[in-house]
């Protein structure tokens, strides 16, 4: 590094880019208070957050809902095993909220239910971490923005990146110039895969409240591919590939990578998207009485152009191999000095134009299980209700991020070019595109109003 951190922190503050200090030391903020804490969606990545709540030794876990029995079960067992605690369990997170008066609440179930929960939390006075992407609508976004500022509490959102050590790192590299001018940047996620077979439509297993799964989102026949999660499973896990309660790739990991793109520049959103995509491998989507498979695209291209510069969207669902070097997942910040890859488990690198040097590369450093850095971000979290500054991760910020994946969505659904009037939120003429900022709820659930 060039610049020492005292420096690039005193000109990132100046500048407007907000960095992690203590949480990027990994540092648990000093103080013995134990917080109410609640877990809202016991799967996977909701108990890896509570396990860093739990390690924090300031927490006191004092609820656990999910709409599946088999996914709160063990959640239960391990919180008693792994603090003593004897949290009540829950299968409606109104109960919850009611019942147990958390002074923190985890948002972990699929995308479509984080803005009712969170904004429902926040009215119960509880500060919130919830997961990305922060929105299934656009709207429902500044909804939760709005209701996080209304009730004064802090929202976490667990864009991780921002506070792992290499990213930290690698946005100083890109700040200090050493990449020289950036004019574009190319953010990538590829995966192996092939074509889908559809899977036959079954009733939901009796330990699952599929209707309250499903929630304000369309109720869809539940089907399950057993052995593997990944696939063609609407849960636990697979929903990312139904457009009914996620938004693909784009909307499950990219909006890390625009996250990383929104935090490097100080402009605060594109002006103009365009995205186009498809299933030509996967196979055309199916959905009827008998069987089903996903529905979202299996890769896809989007540009999003921005005063100063252009950043592209790539994934891939198929062809994955050694013909294209490095990590599959990433940014590529393209500068007049060097390219410079902003990646996750090989951390980051930096390719010098030719002639200009040797490449160089920063390890990560990731906790287990599944290389993260939640340990950082909680710890951030308490720090931020204890001093009452906003969160590294802050909602507003989160909200920006998922904006930029639902964007590239919404041009591919539309077929066409959209412009973005970041400062109102409003697709500029164009109606039609504006119609889907926000979705119809099903039944009595009501869209959040911002
Ligand atoms: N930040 C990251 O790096 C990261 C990584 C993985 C997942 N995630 C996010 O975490 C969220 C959960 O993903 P996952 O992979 O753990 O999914 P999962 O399917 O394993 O877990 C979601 C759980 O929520 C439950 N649920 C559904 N509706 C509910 C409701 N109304 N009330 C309570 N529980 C409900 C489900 O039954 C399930 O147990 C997603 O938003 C995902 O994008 C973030």
């Amino acid at each position: 590094m060039t610049l020492d951190r005292r420096t690039f922190i005193k000109s990132t503050i100046a500048s407007g880019v907000a960095l992690a200090a203590p949480a990027v030391l990994g540092q648990q903020p000093k103080g013995t208070q134990s917080y109410r804490t609640a877990l809202i969606g016991t799967g996977w990545w909701g108990m890896n957050i509570l396990g860093e709540a739990m390690l924090s030794k300031q927490s006191k876990v004092v609820g656990l809902c999910d709409v599946d029995q088999r996914q709160l079960n063990p959640a239960l067992e391990r919180v008693k095993k792994e603090t003593g605690d004897t949290p009540k369990a829950f299968r409606d997170y109104r109960e919850l909220l009611e019942e147990t008066r958390p002074e923190i609440v985890i948002v972990a179930t699929p995308d479509h239910w984080h803005p009712l929960i969170t904004i429902a939390a926040v009215k119960s006075g509880a500060h919130v971490y919830v997961e990305k992407p922060i929105s299934h609508t656009i709207a429902e976004g500044r909804a939760m923005v709005n209701a996080a500022r209304a009730a004064g509490r802090m929202v976490q959102v667990g864009t991780h990146r921002r506070v792992s050590p290499h990213n930290v790192s690698g946005m100083e590299f890109l700040r200090s110039g050493k990449a020289g001018k950036i004019g574009m940047v190319r953010a990538f996620v590829h995966y192996g895969g092939g074509p889908e077979t559809p899977v036959p439509n079954i009733d939901p297993p009796k330990e699952i409240d599929w209707d309250m799964w499903c929630g304000p989102a369309p109720l869809r026949h539940y089907c399950e591919n057993i052995g593997n999660p990944w696939g063609n499973a609407v849960h636990p896990r697979g929903f990312r590939n139904y457009l009914d309660y996620a938004n693909g790739t784009l909307g499950d990991w990219g909006i890390h990578w625009m996250d990383q793109i929104l935090w490097w520049t100080e402009e605060k959103f594109p002006r103009k998207v365009y995205s186009t995509g498809g299933r030509p491998v996967a196979g055309p989507a199916i959905y009827n009485d008998r069987e089903q498979t996903t529905d979202a695209p299996d890769h896809q291209v989007a540009v999003f152009e921005f005063e100063s510069f252009t950043a592209t969207w790539e994934h891939r669902k198929f062809a994955h191999n050694r013909a294209e070097k490095g990590e599959n997942v990433g940014c590529h910040f393209y500068g007049t000095e060097g390219t410079f890859h902003q990646g996750w488990q090989d951390g980051w690198r930096f390719y010098p134009t030719d002639g200009r040097g040797e490449p160089q590369h920063q390890s990560p450093q990731l906790h287990q299980p599944d290389d993260q850095n939640i340990k950082e971000l909680w710890a951030d979290l308490l720090q931020s209700i204890q001093t009452g500054t906003r969160p590294v991760c802050d909602i507003e910020i989160a909200h920006r991020s998922t904006t930029m994946s639902l964007l590239g969505m919404l041009s591919l659904k539309l077929g066409r070019n959209i412009h973005w009037d970041g400062e109102r939120e409003q697709i500029v003429d164009d109606d039609e595109a504006n119609k889907l900022l926000r979705r119809e709820y099903r039944g009595a659930w009501e869209y959040p109003e911002a």
